[in-house]
């Protein structure tokens, strides 16, 4: 059966999805529905609908247009509002989970229950909160020492963390009244100290099939400084593990996630199909849960998908019919890092509408994923966000490092990028604070 794959979203991860999936030996058909039409994955497809990617019944009516044999859905708020669940009902499968399964990251209550619900390790003490009833209790055991959340998908703005955002105990009282103010649940937990690494597994609802450790940045400067963004870039090792990682901490995250997808399909009656994107930081007491994703990362999907050597198509369709444990999922063992370049101001004050040159030629381990952009007379647009990302492979992370800040440099206008990413300071300093956190 030749496939006709439906991507649903248009930034660099969708861009990254329509690469992987356009290399398939398969050839299959690429379609894509988005709020936005992106350059680069319109170039690898046949149809391109524009519409709104929340509205399950839109993305339902473009399907039928074109009849694909399998849906593949890249950002969050689809999967949080049902776009899996309606695409099933109109006989189209879909990699990524249905709303109820999707809990796991539109509720971060839920998420956290579930662990302890079903004794998976990995929680620090959390309590979910629908009114203001008890808070003081909790924020007086933990001073200038928790995390408060909003319990929903608030677009990365909905976490504040003592020491960064919450400075004294009147700015967390004053957040969780905000929060309970809007109507929004909230979970308040302790604040843990250590790494953070993202271990991803694509998921058929009974076999896992992990990819590598990856590290993201989610702090706009240099040094892990200002405000929070989406992630400014990323970097994997050759051996699928991380400079500072044990290799217990890498087979406790993996077993964690097991054990969600196991826990899920009991909790919802029903497999978790699509990927499972556990957010862990390592610590000096092992590997805790920071949240969980019900989808790729991004940008680390841009590293992974870069490094996938096994035909993506074939393991879509294994997720889809639930035949993941026929399917070996093998990643190049190269490193990769991945950085951004996003417009001045950003994530604040952004400016929009400048132009994007782009590199005529690149080398050969490099790649560009065009995220935030759009065309005006011919001209490549940066509409606000993150814009461009580069990847380069290489057998060590220094030399991916510099392949990638190679072409990143050649990209110019009134855009940044952090230089410190997959640089060794960068590295040295997550493999001190490790060392330093586990000899204390
Ligand atoms: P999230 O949106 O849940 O990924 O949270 C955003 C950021 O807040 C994470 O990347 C962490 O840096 C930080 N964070 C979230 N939960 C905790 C926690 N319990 N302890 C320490 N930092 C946390
Ligand atoms: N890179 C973080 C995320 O995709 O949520």
């Amino acid at each position: 059966m030749k496939e006709t794959i439906l991507i649903i979203g248009s930034g660099a991860r969708e861009h990254a999805i329509a690469e992987a999936l356009a290399r398939s030996p398969q050839r299959p058909k690429l379609i894509c529905f988005s709020g936005a039409r992106n350059p680069g994955i319109a170039a690898l497809c046949a149809a391109y609908g524009i519409g709104s990617i929340v509205d399950p019944k839109r993305v339902v009516a473009f399907a039928a247009e074109h009849a694909p044999t399998m849906a593949i859905v890249g950002p969050e708020a689809p999967l949080a509002v049902g776009v899996a669940d309606a695409l099933w009902t109109a006989k189209i499968p879909v990699v990524g989970p249905t709303q109820a399964l999707a809990r796991i990251e539109s509720s971060k209550g839920f998420a956290r229950e579930l662990l302890a619900k079903h004794n998976i390790p990995g929680n620090p003490f959390f309590q979910r909160f629908e009114s203001l009833d008890g808070l003081e209790a909790v924020l007086t055991r933990f001073p200038n020492q928790h995390v408060i959340k909003d319990d929903g998908l608030a677009g990365g703005k909905g976490v504040k963390v003592c020491g960064d955002h919450l400075l004294s105990l009147d700015d967390s009282l004053a957040f969780c009244h905000e929060l309970a103010a809007a109507g929004h649940p909230f979970v308040i937990e302790e604040k843990i100290e250590g790494e953070e690494f993202s271990l991803m597994s694509f998921c058929d609802g009974k076999t896992l099939r992990h990819m590598p450790a990856v590290q993201d940045h989610k702090r706009a400067y240099e040094g892990d400084k200002g405000p929070n963004t989406g992630g400014m870039g990323t970097y994997t090792d050759a051996d699928h593990k991380l400079p500072f990682l044990t290799d217990a901490d890498i087979a406790a995250a993996q077993s964690i996630n097991e054990r969600v997808a196991k826990a899920l399909a009991e909790d919802c009656g029903a497999p978790y199909r699509g990927i499972l994107y556990g957010g862990f930081m390592a610590t000096k007491d092992g590997v805790k849960l920071i949240e969980y994703n019900a989808r790729f990362g991004d940008p680390e999907s841009l590293n992974l998908l870069s490094l996938l050597e096994t035909d993506f198509v074939a393991v879509c369709r294994s997720i889809v019919d639930q035949t993941l444990d026929q399917q070996s999922v093998d990643f190049a063992r190269e490193a990769s890092v991945c950085k951004y370049i996003v417009p001045d101001g950003y994530p604040d004050t952004p400016r929009k509408g400048d132009a994007v040159h782009l590199p005529t030629q690149l080398p050969p381990d490099v790649t560009l994923f065009l995220s935030a952009v759009d065309v005006k007379e011919g001209q490549l647009i940066a509409t606000g966000s993150r814009t461009v990302a580069v990847v380069g492979k290489a057998a060590t992370i220094a030399q991916a490092e510099v392949l990638c800040e190679q072409v990143v440099q050649q990209i110019p206008g009134p855009f940044f990028h952090r230089v410190d990413i997959g640089t060794a300071t960068l590295i040295d300093r997550r493999v001190e604070h490790m060392k330093s956190l586990r000899s204390a």
